[in-house]
């Protein structure tokens, strides 16, 4: 096993063995999860603090649910109504918390970089679950599961990203961990939402649905991120859909066999024909989810072994 950082504050920090040692400890999990007993007690006696400044419906029930089976003290923040509103930096919130002695930090951030600054102050351990639109490492390796799982394999894949791509740590993080483990990747989108720096990401890079999906392995698909566009990236919802929406017609140019994902939350009828999101067939949205529990365990266990190898070296 190999696991050596002592946060997780991106996949750019994380190498190959580093990636398997993970996607293995979670698909531990996933059988732990799917028995009757869910239990295990490998964050006994340890105190795990939820922090998202910004709205998270799956990620923070995701982190939570992860903490709780594995016995740790969970507590979610309700940044929302918190210090930060009365003018506190985030730096003071974050010398608060550690006063109170976490053990593992979860946090989310609209600004880049946040979560990174946030760890060089703080003595534990730190998981990224999204810093603006830099990296979202935790999704990156539950998406890597998910398609290990379904191909039973994580390199040598035909790999579409489509959709906005600009304003995704989704699909940076993925991009970089797909790459990282020897894939061919596209990014399929329009000109406008893509990233200004494409040119150098060495990827192709395709404005046409059905060549971009042309016999590929897995499709992606990304929400449009609305709240973080400050201008006209796209024409209209209903001209959007129709050029760059999957429909059945547009997947029937990847493999026969391809799936289809999305990190959600989902706008149906906008990036995503609801008929695809919902045929158990092709789309493994839900397996995603399911993925996305036991791989933070994973996260959360091999971190805390690392923070238990540290402390046991400075006490002898
Ligand atoms: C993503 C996120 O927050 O970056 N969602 C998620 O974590 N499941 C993608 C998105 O918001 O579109």
């Amino acid at each position: 096993m190999t696991f050596r950082a002592k946060h997780l504050l991106g996949i750019e920090h994380l190498g190959p063995d580093e990636i398997d040692t993970i996607l293995n400890l979670a698909d531990d999990y996933v059988a732990l999860n799917r028995s009757k007993n869910k239990r295990s007690d490998v964050l006994a006696g340890l105190t795990q603090i939820n922090m998202f400044f910004e709205n998270s419906t799956r990620t923070q029930a995701s982190f939570e649910l992860a903490g709780k089976r594995l016995g740790a003290d969970v507590m979610n923040m309700a940044m929302q109504a918190s210090s930060i509103k009365k003018g506190e930096t985030l730096i003071d919130t974050a010398l608060t918390l550690n006063a109170m002695h976490p053990d593992l930090l979860v946090v989310r951030h609209p600004h880049s970089g946040a979560v990174e600054l946030l760890a060089s102050k703080v003595n534990c351990a730190v998981l990224n679950a999204g810093d603006g639109r830099h990296e979202h490492p935790t999704q990156a390796l539950l998406d890597a599961l998910t398609i290990r799982r379904k191909k039973g394999r994580l390199h040598r894949l035909s790999i579409a990203i489509c959709g906005d791509i600009a304003h995704s740590r989704v699909a940076r993080s993925n991009l970089i961990l797909l790459g990282k483990m020897e894939n061919r990747v596209r990014l399929v989108g329009p000109p406008t939402l893509m990233p200004s720096e494409v040119s150098e990401l060495g990827v192709e890079v395709y404005d046409d649905m059905r060549e971009g999906l042309k016999d590929v392995d897995v499709v992606m698909m990304l929400r449009l991120q609305k709240e973080r566009m400050d201008g006209g990236f796209i024409p209209s919802e209903r001209e959007y859909y129709h050029r760059y929406g999957l429909d059945a017609e547009k997947l029937s140019h990847a493999k026969p066999d391809a799936i289809v994902m999305h990190p959600g939350p989902m706008n149906r009828g906008v990036e995503i024909d609801g008929t695809i999101a919902d045929d158990i067939n092709r789309s493994v949205i839900q397996e995603q989810v399911e993925m996305g529990v036991a791989v933070r365990m994973a996260a959360m266990d091999l971190l805390v072994r690392n923070m238990r190898a540290s402390r046991a070296s400075v006490e002898v």
